[in-house]
């Protein structure tokens, strides 16, 4: 990257990037970079060396699952390291003489909600012992192993420990949202991936929306030949993805969404409507009024038909039946205004829309039970009187969930871990199912299987949406399965950093396509003012993209926004440092140096990228935002000055500078510094300003 910069940028760069490598380095010694912690681990000393006769031997019961499993770890270590490994490198004969990971095994698993995932895993300097129940558990150990991979001068090698490991929560899953846009095998099979890495162990499969149904049918065709724009899985792509999640351990839990959210459905089947057809699938985003009719007797026949020749595809007992958001601004559209809904609604005491669908999921519930299935949804079919073998999807707060388990439902917790709204990890992670302050009762604890982050696809395609997903999941999937207490977010962040790079091996995109979509941005220019601008910068958070900018299904997702991911680290790293600076004393003009020197680079910038700007137009929307990082820098820097001459340029001084980076936090291109709070601090620092209004001492 550096051969593109000049020689003084690209010299200013690097005394940044390794002054930051010193500060990682001062701080205490890590331990480990395992995610998710695991229950137990103690380190020993010495190490056990990795070297090209090493060999993974299979001992008492093996199955193809974990056979195949241990294929695939032995072919990630040798692509880590260059190994050439002897063959057959996995085995079920015992060569003494040669360095080994020994895999025992009690019985085969089962790939079901409480399977045993537990697993001992010890390193000593001889060689290597994963134990499990089940092989499920041995995929989730030989993961810890692969984390603990290191390297010296002598070679690579794993650390000696005893790890002893079992998940907190039996339901640790990832949405995908393949409707809103669709998201090609692919895609799914390499997130899978990277979900076993950190031990998830449920896809949760959101296949219909209003923009799109994406599964071949063949009993009602019509519902991918016209609900899908073309773009869907056919029934062999279904299966083969089951079957690529279940040898990792994975279920998969579709999700068809009814009786809302079925634009797509009813489009392709305007007769099951409960109002005018639809004139196409969907395109914007938002809630829509296209809704199954509960009034009609061919809905639920075609319910039950569905269901039946979706249970044949996904042999998880778990079925999604969506539900959520049918009543939007308290009215349901097409019921409200179809004299035959009311007339039923009259007929069957329904006073309500929310009793008409209470009444609607009463009547799908017996169908999904016929097909041998158990009901989850989203919390709105959490209503009065409905039996108690439903499972409760709590995504609009935890309150939903803590109800539900009062009511005697099991439940799942989504609330918060909504990944599309580009939070940082940090407010995901603290996020807990059951929080450690939680005035809630063990035996309702045992109600609560688990969590699910949502990668909802408004505004993902499968170009960026593993930029989405990860690393930010791996974070959360600790929260699902280590203990309650491993809630320190500096170490989390700095275990983040090393895992995100791991999870690259599946052929994850979240950190190569950054550069990717930086490079298209600028049309064959150089690249590096860009990347110095969209380093520090984040999509605007929530649903402010869409309120901000309307768009559609069409829209493109290759702007500046998109390559922007969550949590900038250059603006995360800057932010610590400041906080660092202003908490230590004396000063230390070490890091004060380092800020100049990262500062000095932003208030230069933006005259690069006023030029790059002109030769790549998509870059203007953000031409503000370049200006008004470089604007800040120099306020920055003139604080730094302030900081460390100890003298106020006048009483004044702040107040302007204070104003202007107020003006630099609106969003521009729908996307926003991050740099700006920390800015605000070293002014603070510097002034007789205070964010009190009290006076500086
Ligand atoms: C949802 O976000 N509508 C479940």
């Amino acid at each position: 990257m550096q051969i593109f910069l000049n020689g003084k940028r690209a010299a200013l760069l690097c005394i940044v990037a390794l002054s930051w490598t010193i500060l990682a380095a001062r701080q205490t010694e890590p331990t480990h970079s395992l995610m998710p912690v695991p229950a137990q681990v103690r380190f020993t000393n010495g190490t056990f060396r990795l070297t090209e006769s090493f060999t993974i031997v299979i001992r008492r019961t093996s199955t193809s699952r974990l056979e195949a499993g241990m294929q695939r770890a032995l072919q990630r270590l040798a692509g880590r390291t260059g190994l050439f490994f002897s063959r057959p490198a996995v085995s079920q004969n015992q060569n003494a003489d040669k360095p080994a990971l020994s895999v025992m095994v009690k019985q085969p698993g089962e790939v079901k909600l409480g399977e045993d995932e537990s697993y001992t895993l010890t390193v000593d300097a001889r060689g290597i012992l994963l134990a499990a129940q089940t092989d499920i558990g041995a995929l989730r150990g030989v993961e810890t192993l692969l984390q603990l991979l290191s390297a010296d001068k002598d070679g690579y090698y794993f650390p000696c420990v005893r790890i002893v490991d079992e998940p907190r929560f039996p339901w640790r899953g990832l949405m995908i949202d393949a409707a809103r846009h669709f998201m090609p095998v692919d895609v799914i099979k390499r997130n899978l991936d990277g979900m076993a890495a950190v031990k998830l162990n449920v896809l949760h499969w959101h296949l219909s929306d209003d923009q799109g149904f994406r599964v071949e049918s063949i009993v009602y065709p019509k519902l991918h030949e016209r609900g899908s724009d073309g773009m869907y899985y056919t029934q062999a792509q279904i299966r083969e993805i089951v079957e690529y999640a279940d040898e990792r351990g994975i279920r998969v839990v579709p999700e068809f969404d009814v009786p809302g959210h079925t634009t797509a459905l009813v489009y392709a089947y305007p007769e099951l409507g409960s109002g005018p057809p639809p004139d196409g699938i969907e395109r914007k985003w938002g809630v829509f009024d296209p809704v199954l009719n509960p009034a009609n007797e061919s809905t639920y026949e075609f319910l039950d038909r569905f269901i039946g020749e979706m249970a044949t595809l996904f042999p998880d007992p778990y079925f999604h039946i969506g539900g959520d958001e049918v009543e939007h601004g308290g009215k349901v559209k097409h019921w409200d205004t179809n004299p035959e809904i009311q007339s039923f609604m009259k007929r069957n005491e329904l006073e309500n829309n929310k009793d008409l669908q209470r009444y609607f999921n009463e009547r799908l519930l017996p169908i999904v039970k016929k097909h041998k299935r158990i009901m989850i949804g989203w919390d709105e079919i959490l209503q009065d009187n409905m039996p108690k073998d439903i499972v409760i999807q709590s995504w609009r707060g935890r309150e939903s969930m803590m109800q539900a388990a009062r009511q005697g439902f099991q439940s799942i917790l989504s609330s918060r871990y909504y990944i599309d709204l580009i939070q940082p990890t940090d407010y995901h992670y603290l996020n807990d199912s059951i929080p450690p302050d939680a005035n809630f009762p063990p035996e309702l604890q045992k109600m609560v299987l688990g969590g699910e982050t949502t990668m909802w696809a408004e505004f993902v395609s499968w170009e960026t949406v593993d930029s989405r997903i990860w690393p930010r999941t791996a974070a959360i999937a600790e929260r699902f399965w280590s203990p309650q207490n491993v809630r320190d977010i500096d170490d989390m962040y700095r275990r983040l950093n090393v895992i995100s790079l791991q999870l690259e091996e599946h052929g994850l995109t979240h950190e190569k396509n950054y550069e990717m979509m930086l490079r298209r941005l600028v049309n064959g220019n150089d690249v590096s003012a860009l990347k110095t601008l969209v380093d520090v910068i984040e999509p605007v958070k929530g649903y402010n993209r869409n309120n901000l900018r309307e768009h559609t299904s069409l829209s493109p997702l290759t702007r500046v926004i998109d390559a922007a991911r969550p949590d900038a680290r250059v603006a995360r790293n800057f932010r610590t440092v400041v906080d660092r600076l202003l908490t230590n004393t004396p000063l230390d003009l070490q890091i004060l140096a380092e800020l100049r020197t990262q500062l000095t680079v932003w208030e230069q910038n933006h005259a690069v990228f006023e030029q790059l700007a002109e030769r790549s137009p998509a870059l203007r929307e953000v031409l503000q935002l370049s200006d008004d990082l470089s604007a800040v820098a120099r306020i920055g820097l003139a604080a730094l000055s302030l900081v460390e001459n100890e003298k106020q340029e006048t009483d004044e001084w702040g107040k302007e500078q204070l104003e202007l980076i107020k003006l630099a936090r609106a969003p521009r291109g729908q996307v926003e510094l991050m740099v700006l709070s920390a800015i605000e601090k070293l002014v603070y620092a510097a002034s007789e300003v205070q964010p009190s209004g009290t006076k500086n001492k």
